[in-house]
């Protein structure tokens, strides 16, 4: 078909994909969508610490199955989000303050979470956005209990609990050459060395139309597959100042064409997927204030010019 899941691997790669979970997948309109058009599915927030456990060693994973089941019986692959993370986690966790236990509890968050769904993840993002733009470490609980070591500790026990997931870590602003890609091209090769099982970097792609680092998007991209692991665009998505119009539309669709070419054009780019499918659910408006219109689908389902810059990119 023409699908842009078929596209991508008719090219070699793994998949072309998207996030949604039970409240999207509810909407008809969004479900035919993803059955249409994508071959993999992120969790957008029903894996996160606060969704799968509230309470230490209480895990709640409804949601959670709600979506590994939707795609297990719909033949989509999954990459599960997100195991450690500082953000979306639950107050009891950032209270840690000892070493041991913190150890501990993200040891058997992982088990909890990674643990049940073994064997059916294709990708996880283990950790999540552990640096700062500069290439330091972000202050979070874990490294300020752990230090870095955090991050060994998580994709061991991420390896323990599910032997067969690729493993991931997540950034965002790893689209332009600077601090946070060459921190995270030492980090990686740190882990690599220390023998950490780990497979893959994921760059977000979190991207704003006509952003002037989007042409040469695919330099850092190299720079994270030189490393020798696998690198994906796992949230991909391009939003506007509104309203949006035909001249910024235009533009989005060239975007999204240069944006999925960076995958293309790079051998050990794995996929692509994008943070949702249609404008009326996506997350932008919500976090940037006037900003928005950022995905392939309009407000109403129809297909934007962007979909058929995707597309081209392919
Ligand atoms: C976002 C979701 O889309 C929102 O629904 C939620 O309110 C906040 O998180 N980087 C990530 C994603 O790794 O998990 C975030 O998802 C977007 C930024």
């Amino acid at each position: 078909t023409g699908s842009l899941d078929a596209k991508m691997k008719s090219v070699g790669r793994e998949y072309f994909g998207t996030c949604a979970d039970r409240n999207t997948l509810s909407d008809a309109a969004y479900e035919a969508i993803v059955i249409a058009e994508y071959g993999q599915v992120t969790p957008e927030n029903s894996m996160k610490w606060d969704a799968t456990e509230k309470s230490r060693g209480v895990f709640s994973m409804s949601d959670a199955d709600y979506l590994v089941d939707w795609a297990t019986s719909h033949g989509k692959l999954i990459r599960g989000h997100t195991l450690v993370w500082h953000s979306q986690l639950p107050s009891w966790v950032s209270a840690i303050t000892d070493a041991a236990t913190l150890t501990t509890v993200i040891q058997d968050h992982i088990k909890g979470v990674a643990g049940r769904y073994a064997g059916k993840i294709h990708h996880w993002d283990v950790v999540n956005e552990v640096f700062n733009d500069d290439g330091t470490f972000r202050t979070s609980v874990f490294y300020n209990v752990l230090g870095e070591s955090f991050i060994d500790i998580a994709f061991r026990a991420a390896k323990a609990a599910d032997p067969t997931a690729k493993l991931y870590i997540n950034d965002y602003n790893l689209d332009y050459a600077g601090g946070k890609v060459n921190a995270m091209v030492a980090l990686v090769t740190r882990l690599i060395a220390a023998g950490v099982p780990i497979d893959g970097i994921g760059s977000q792609a979190h991207l704003i139309v006509n952003n002037g680092a989007i042409p040469y998007m695919h330099q850092p991209l190299a720079a994270l597959a030189a490393t020798g692991l696998k690198v994906a665009l796992t949230e991909l998505d391009i939003r506007m100042t509104l309203p949006s119009d035909a001249t910024k539309l235009a533009d989005q669709s060239s975007n999204y064409q240069t944006a999925v070419y960076a995958c293309k054009r790079t051998a050990n780019c794995v996929g692509v997927t994008t943070w949702g499918v249609s404008d009326k659910y996506s997350w932008v408006p919500d976090t940037f204030s006037g900003s928005g219109a950022a995905l392939l689908w309009d407000e109403n389902f129809a297909k934007k010019p962007a979909y058929t810059g995707a597309t081209a990119g392919i």
